[in-house]
């Protein structure tokens, strides 16, 4: 096989891709590098982290995750910083290698330890087909749009807002109160973007209507401030993406977003959609030239330049996330005037998000290939869009939003645990290939096997909520005297083990924010009941998404809403607002996978878990050498391998 080798400097840069200087990660001094690989060939990424030492973070080093990728035999790099490799360090270095068994199509590739993600470590990651495509799509070029959102403050300082307490009993001098981050200053379309609504074009020459002068923040010493150019958006300006007239272009659709779910749209033009997070569907018209994307998903769409000769916009507009102002860029015809679209720039809230029938219906099916079909690739495209075999194993998931009694902390929970991450003193994968037994009988369920767990008993993240360090899962069924919810939410590391060959049926239900969870220490006057959308994504798989719906799940009257045929298979999908989806794959994958809402201020407040998956098998994989070493500071809390 071709080894395809590349090299990655990740640095510190001042940048100011919305025209707002900021510190900003850049990969060799670019902004979201493309990362593009050929179906079969061997990938050997030396990533170095030239990010200086005292650059504040939530977690020192940094790592890179291969969204969408299966990553199946090497679980290793999968990039999730302290589940599956300690991260790189200030300073060191890292190669990853493996083979791109993956399929044909469009990913992402971003930092997954602390939140380097928001200070701008994300980019495309496209994978080519070896030979010809398994299902082919025509047309004459390909474009990429990293629709991604964006803030003025570092992600560090973001992140830590979001840790003190909540509960405002618990708010001391030195902690001080918890803050939402808010909503983006911007949404860039390929990383540039004007802040605020009021400018756009080349040095924010136009103004837009509605313009107030910027609401946000402003660095210490400046009254205003004034668009900036940089190196990362040398004129200040937005993108241009050029297109021939009467030729068809694939754009390939890609949100890395920390928190907006949003709606991207193509003036004046019909987009047609052919895949969804790499996956090609039946191909369908999406409504209004409008795409609706979460975060994490990836949307292949076909459109034709086939208007009169001139410019258009592509805008972005959040959902859910009022205030929030829109992305814009120019889609600008060969030989159109270098100049702005002569319509208006279309205001936010013009565009209705997806209704949760009209996700179901639009990205209605995956293609299905014939078994007899010997497609490119081999076995992993193929098993992959094979029929959905029927679940081995249904498990409920209640999201609430819980207020922690012994810190005060707002989290985010599964089945009532807010994850905790367990000490960086060793990868919890090292830990399971080394020891699967004291994996098994002391990180693996108290639940299970019915025996406290003293296993860890960190306060990474300062959450201590579980005061004997007991890690807590919760195999949840609807079944109350099997699995009765604990009444207060717990803190742990969250694991759900999982055995190879099972088909697994994860109902994930939204639940009100913190309700069901016990706590009675509401702060009165707190909006506690306000829902939210969260996309989840899982790691090590695509899954079949069976269905999705409002209300609570339940699996008599919902039969009918859901796809048992041919359902989309994903890798990232919405639980509604006050709704449900219903996922499942099988257990053919050994490692240790990440399930999480893919809005980083979810995932950092504790919505995820680890699903431990085919113990045994992990054991048969062979561990890559020259990973990172983990931090020599770490205490182990008397764990047995300290
Ligand atoms: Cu793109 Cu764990 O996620």
């Amino acid at each position: 096989a071709t080894v395809r080798k590349i090299r990655w400097r990740v640095h510190l840069a001042t940048g100011a891709p919305d025209c707002f200087e900021r510190p900003i990660l850049l990969v060799n001094g670019e902004l979201s590098p493309v990362l593009e690989v050929v179906q079969g060939d061997i990938l050997e990424l030396t990533v170095r982290n030239d990010i200086p030492a005292d650059y504040p973070t939530i977690d020192p080093g940094i790592s890179i995750h291969f969204h969408g990728f299966n990553m199946k035999n090497y679980p290793w790099f999968d990039g999730v910083g302290g589940i599956e490799q300690c991260p790189i360090l200030p300073g060191k270095r890292m190669t990853i290698r493996f083979r791109v068994n993956e399929m044909p199509g469009t990913y992402q590739w971003h930092g997954h330890n602390g939140a380097d993600r928001m200070d701008g470590l994300v980019g495309p990651l496209i994978v080519r087909p070896r030979g010809a495509p398994v299902v082919p799509v025509k047309y004459d070029g390909e474009r990429t749009l990293v629709l991604n959102d964006w803030w003025h403050t570092e992600a560090a300082a973001l992140a830590m807002s979001l840790n003190r307490p909540f509960d405002a009993a618990r708010v001391t001098k030195d902690s001080g109160a918890w803050a939402w981050t808010n909503n983006p200053q911007s949404l860039l379309i390929n990383g540039r973007g004007f802040y605020g609504d009021c400018a756009i074009g080349p040095g924010g020459s136009t103004a837009l209507p509605n313009c107030t002068v910027p609401q946000y923040w402003v660095p210490p010493g400046r009254s205003t401030v004034q668009p900036q150019a940089s190196a990362v958006n040398p004129g200040c300006t937005h993108t241009n993406v050029t297109v021939a007239a009467g030729k068809t272009y694939l754009f390939r659709l890609i949100s890395p977003t920390a928190l907006v779910h949003q709606s991207v749209c193509f003036e004046g033009h019909e987009v047609t959609i052919v895949a969804a997070d790499a996956v090609p569907i039946e191909p369908i018209k999406a409504p209004g030239g409008c795409v609706d994307i979460n975060s994490g998903q990836r949307y292949d769409v076909l459109l034709k330049a086939d208007q009169r000769i001139g410019n258009y916009w592509i805008y972005t507009q959040a959902q859910y996330r009022n205030g929030t102002p829109n992305g814009y860029a120019v889609l600008r015809y060969n030989r159109a005037p270098r100049k702005l679209p002569t319509t208006p720039p279309p205001q936010p809230g013009t565009v209705a998000p997806w209704t949760t029938e009209q996700t179901a219906q639009i990205v209605m099916s995956s293609v299905l290939l014939d078994s007899k079909d010997k497609s490119a690739g081999g076995g992993v495209y193929r098993t992959a869009m094979s029929k959905m075999p029927p679940a081995t194993l249904t498990m409920l998931l209640n999201i609430t939003q819980p207020l922690m009694n012994q810190t005060g902390q707002l989290r985010w929970a599964i089945n009532n645990v807010a994850m905790q991450s367990p000490p960086p003193c060793e990868a919890l994968l090292d830990l399971v290939y080394e020891n699967p037994k004291w994996f098994e009988e002391n990180v693996v369920p108290a639940s299970l096997y019915n025996k406290p767990n003293t296993a860890f008993n960190s306060s990474a993240l300062g959450v201590q909520e579980a005061k004997s360090g007991r890690i807590d899962v919760f195999l949840t069924t609807n079944d109350k005297k099997k699995n009765p919810p604990p009444i207060y939410p717990t803190a742990g590391t969250h694991v759900l083990p999982l055995k190879k060959g099972e088909v697994l049926e994860l109902v994930i239900q939204n639940l009100n924010a913190n309700s069901n969870n016990g706590d009675y220490r509401v702060p009165a006057g707190a909006n506690r009941t306000a829902q939210e959308q969260h996309p989840f994504h899982l790691h090590g798989h695509h899954f079949w998404v069976v269905g999705s719906g409002l209300g609570i799940y339940n699996a008599k009257a919902n039969a009918s809403s859901l796809n048992t045929v041919n359902p989309p298979l994903r890798d990232t999908a919405t639980l509604p607002q006050g709704g449900w989806v219903v996922i499942r794959f099988k257990a053919d994958n050994p490692g240790l996978w990440l399930l999480h809402c893919h809005l980083f201020m979810h995932q950092f407040m504790g919505q995820l878990l680890v699903v431990a998956e085919d113990i045994e098998g992990i054991q048969k994989l062979e561990r890559p050498k020259g990973l990172p070493e983990c931090p020599a500071t770490c205490v182990y809390n008397g764990a047995p391998w300290s």
